[in-house]
């Protein structure tokens, strides 16, 4: 296959740009990947909803950025964080002008809600489901556009570099370029090459290398475990925010359903397993600290009542109000015999969205020539050492833009490809035991999550790189002599992304935003990024 425009990944980021990119170019191909059924997204899960100044009465860009750069804890890019809250409402109008409806109150009147670290009321959202209603109408759009092609169940092993061609490629190689990628058909079981001119990466989080996380099964850092593959630059991933209050069903690993920040925004209260509103302890702001602080308060009340949860009081809320804003959540409780007008729900803290990524500049561009980045899998300098909640839909939009403006201007002056040599498979052969790969993905959730999760130390940074190394060695030794199946290539992944938000957690010696570390509690005066 080759085409103009290669996009991986459809969720808000990949959508967006391809949308952008077709609509500028109706001539010529744009090719959208995604690994799973199209919809089956990080986007697809976001609540809360979009961040965005529409009020200018009460609210300001000043106060946006200065927020974003609070809970970025002095590791933000100024310049980003402008770009990106200034640029925000034009991007919002335009998937408004494509659909996506934003709930507004009787006098038509957006309603806006609020999460922690937010000085305002500026949150757009759609009931409790937001990202549900902006990945639908990106998918209404897309099929709309007929030079689009949408191919789904196509797992994306590898960017093609030079590597390929047979040169050496080192980090300090100057120059490398992305031709495209080989991917895994699923329903055929071979690697075939898709060649483009322009790659976007929008691959999405990682949640996964977590027992616990709020992201579905497809967040497991490909995109990122890729590009240090082909020796690109990765950024700050020791940043990894765990979202305070996912919803806690005893014995469960994986996915879990979030209780949206915007309860909290709406008057729910934390309360310890004594029944104790304990968030006074810890910050002013109380249940509206920025996510770092909640769910490290969390973590210590859990820790001191030796209980695997804390609670989410919300039964002196308006009920009807509740169920208008949070129908969803509402649903879900009671399905699982919660009714939260008369009982808390139980609530833990887990893993949801990854900070750090592959480093682009303010145009999406990563370190290789030819190969963009966008969304939760990037690292644009927006979110420093802590994400502003409702934060990340919003840059997804912004930089999507911005790597069309960048592609747009250079598609027409890039080189014909050179020839690209079909994947190499052989001396492989089918895999005898499936529990290798399983067992292997457990012992990483159960290391990341005991060793690298919200608390650390340096003890446990030197215990999980151990065993992190033997999980690599092992599967390396699986993946050179069996053939591939996604879910040896996500375990692959996730060991890779494993080790760089450990060693970049080793690296940093300080506490700051998301990273904390008890044994340096402190922020150091050298402010710096970690780049792998
Ligand atoms: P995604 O939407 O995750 O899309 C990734 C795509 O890449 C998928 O199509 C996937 O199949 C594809 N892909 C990955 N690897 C491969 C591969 N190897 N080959 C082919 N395809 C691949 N943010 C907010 O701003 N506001 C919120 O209210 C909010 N709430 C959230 C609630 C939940 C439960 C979660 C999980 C996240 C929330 N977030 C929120 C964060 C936000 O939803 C995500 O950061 C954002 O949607 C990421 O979009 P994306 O386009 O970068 O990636
Ligand atoms: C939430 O709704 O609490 C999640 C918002 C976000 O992650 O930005």
């Amino acid at each position: 296959m080759q085409t103009d425009f290669l996009v991986i990944g459809s969720g808000i980021a990949g959508l967006t740009y391809a949308l952008k990119v077709a609509h500028q170019f109706p001539q010529k191909q744009v090719l959208v990947i995604t690994k799973a059924s199209p919809d089956e997204t990080n986007t697809k899960y976001a609540q809360g909803g979009v961040a965005v100044v529409n009020d200018p009465e009460n609210d300001s860009f000043e106060k946006h950025i200065e927020d974003t750069l609070i809970a970025g804890d002095g590791l933000c890019n100024r310049d980003v964080v402008e770009i990106v809250v200034k640029e925000g409402p034009a991007r919002i109008q335009e998937i408004i002008d494509w659909g996506a409806q934003f709930d507004k109150d009787a006098e038509g009147e957006y309603k806006r809600g609020k999460e922690g670290g937010h000085s305002e009321f500026r949150i757009l959202h759609h009931k409790d489901v937001t990202g549900r209603e902006m990945e639908r109408t990106l998918l209404d759009a897309v099929k709309k556009a007929s030079n689009i092609t949408l191919l789904n169940h196509l797992f994306v092993i590898d960017v093609i570099t030079q590597h390929h061609l047979g040169y050496l490629v080192t980090k300090s190689t100057p120059d490398i370029c992305c031709y495209g990628v080989y991917v895994l058909n699923s329903q055929t079981n071979r690697i075939e090459k898709v060649l483009a001119k322009i790659t976007l990466l929008a691959t999405g989080g990682n949640g996964q290398v977590y027992r616990t996380t709020t992201n579905p099964v497809i967040a497991t850092g490909d995109g990122v475990a890729m590009v240090y593959r082909a020796k690109g630059r990765i950024e700050n991933m020791e940043f990894i925010q765990f979202h305070p209050t996912a919803l806690y069903e005893a014995g469960r690993r994986g996915q879990a359903f979030l209780i949206t920040e915007a309860v909290r925004g709406d008057g729910g209260i934390l309360r310890n397993s004594n029944g104790e509103a304990f968030m006074d302890r810890y910050d002013p702001r109380k249940d509206l600290a920025p996510r770092d602080i909640v769910a490290r308060a969390i973590d210590n009340e859990m820790k001191i009542t030796g209980t695997e949860h804390v609670y989410l009081d919300c039964r002196h809320m308006d009920m009807e109000k509740f169920r208008e804003h949070f129908p969803n959540i509402y649903e879900k409780c009671l399905s699982l015999g919660i009714d939260v007008a008369k009982s808390m729900i139980p609530v833990a803290p887990a893993a949801h969205y990854s900070c750090g990524g592959i480093k682009t500049d303010e145009w999406g561009r990563s370190s290789i020539n030819n190969l963009y980045a966008c969304g939760e899998c990037a690292s644009t300098g927006l979110h420093g050492a802590n994400r502003l909640a409702s934060n990340s839909l919003l840059e997804a939009m912004v930089f999507a833009h911005r790597c069309y403006v960048d592609a747009a201007s250079r598609i027409d002056a890039i080189a014909a490809l050179p020839p690209i040599p079909d994947w190499n498979a052989e001396g492989t052969a089918e895999p005898k035991e499936m529990i290798l790969i399983t067992q292997s993905l457990k012992e990483l959730q159960q290391v990341m999550s005991d060793y690298v999760g919200i608390v650390r130390n340096i003890v446990r940074l030197q215990r999980a790189i151990r065993r992190i190394d033997l999980l690599f060695e092992e599967t390396e030794g699986l993946y050179q002599t069996t053939t591939v199946s996604p879910y040896l290539l996500e375990l692959r992944n996730m060991i890779t992304v494993g080790y760089l938000i450990t060693k970049g957690a080793a690296f940093r010696k300080e506490s700051r935003g998301l990273h904390y570390n008890t044994d340096y509690p402190f922020k150091s005066e050298l402010v710096q990024n970690i780049v792998l």
